[in-house]
């Protein structure tokens, strides 16, 4: 398949779009109303949509990620009031919608017959998201159906943030891609489930469980499988919480120990492996210059949780690209907003923590 591949001009904080854009988002529309597939930034990571209401087209998302049968798709909604289209909405929800949406927000509620089981994977409940991107909410609206739309990444995979790594992945498998540059959070929404008068944290992201009882008064309750790995039996609360995930080609593994003993284990791999890769903050880089080209910046030091989080899979991808067969990285906090790349770089390296 031919995939077209359209560049938003200017940035993507605009909401006023020149008539050339507008002209390709009224293409892109078109083409998910119609059934078929477009990659598109949002404010977390790229997506993968398609028209939430058409089975055919869901099951067409699961055919070009590789992404397993048993892990439902997020669907996308210009409005917090659009979820009543496609959910039954209780009170609590319009509570978090009023802060958090739009926003890098999702919501788990029970799904009404208009979203079909391919879109949930027989579940009969349906995530419900409400975007801040302008360019992710132009598509929606010319679109003019719900969008149903997971990380537009082959499945296991880092996410993508950027419109090359979706180029990487999905060009040829996808009618279009809008590139809208890098995204701003880079690490997927913060998913939660309704559970009565609280939520069940599902999937930490930049929206933290501290906000969401400061700001709102709701308890949350942290579901085992984001802290913690889950045994082969285990069923997690969210399907996508068990399968392999983030993971770049090469052997991921974290390192955690004081900041000298970090360095000095990175010294002692770097020497020792030619193809071995260290994903470092600026601050530990100044520390291993001679092994530039095999050292991949995050954010400025451990604190700069913000830039960390956003160059995460970015640099998982760069890290495959110089070749290494290993790649070691400090294992970050998982209080507060660090836990959602706490929850991440866990994942990516199926649990494997060194201490030094
Ligand atoms: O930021 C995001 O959420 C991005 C952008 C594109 O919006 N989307 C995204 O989708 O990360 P995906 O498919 O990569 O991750 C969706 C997660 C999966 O872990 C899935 O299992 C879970 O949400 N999920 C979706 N619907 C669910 C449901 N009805 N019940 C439980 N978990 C659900
Ligand atoms: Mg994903």
């Amino acid at each position: 398949m031919e995939t077209i591949i359209y560049t938003i001009s200017g940035n993507d904080k605009r909401d006023i779009f020149c008539r050339r854009d507008s002209e390709a988002l009224q293409k892109a529309g078109e083409i998910i109303r119609s059934g078929g597939l477009v990659a598109f930034p949002t404010e977390t990571v790229y997506g993968l949509g398609a028209n939430a209401f058409n089975p055919q087209a869901a099951l067409k998302i699961y055919e070009a990620k590789g992404r397993p049968a048993d892990n439902p798709l997020i669907v996308h909604v210009l409005n917090p009031k659009d979820a009543e289209n496609i959910a039954y909405v209780p009170d609590i929800y319009y509570t978090l919608a009023e802060k958090f949406m739009p926003g890098p927000f999702t919501v788990i509620m029970e799904k009404k017959s208009v979203i079909p089981y391919e879109v949930t994977a027989k579940l009969d409940s349906v995530a419900v998201r409400c975007p801040q991107n302008p360019t992710a909410r132009k598509l929606i609206e010319l679109s003019q159906v719900p969008i149903a739309a997971p990380s537009a990444n082959i499945s296991g995979k880092p996410s993508p943030t950027s419109a090359a790594h979706v180029i990487d992945d999905m060009n040829g498998r996808v009618d279009m891609i809008i590139d809208g540059g890098e995204c701003t959070f880079g690490l997927e929404s913060t998913v939660v489930k309704i559970d009565g008068d609280r939520v069940i944290l599902l999937r930490p992201g930049t929206v933290t469980p501290e906000m969401i009882t400061e700001q709102t008064g709701i308890e949350v309750v942290i579901s085992k499988a984001v802290k913690e790995e889950l045994a082969k039996n285990e069923v997690p609360l969210s399907p996508g919480m068990k399968h392999k995930h983030y993971s770049p080609k090469a052997k991921f593994s974290l390192v955690s120990g004081s900041d000298e003993n970090i360095i000095s284990f990175f010294t002692e791999k770097l020497n020792k492996n030619k193809n071995c890769c260290a994903l470092c903050c600026e601050d530990e880089s100044e520390k291993l210059q001679q092994y530039k080209g095999r050292i991949i910046i995050l954010g400025k030091s451990k604190d700069d949780v913000g830039e960390n989080s956003k160059r995460l899979f970015a640099a998982l991808r760069e890290a495959d690209k110089t070749g290494a067969d290993e790649i070691y990285a400090s294992l970050p906090s998982s209080d507060g907003d660090s836990l959602a790349l706490y929850n991440r770089m866990i994942r990516a390296s199926a649990h494997t923590v060194i201490d030094v």
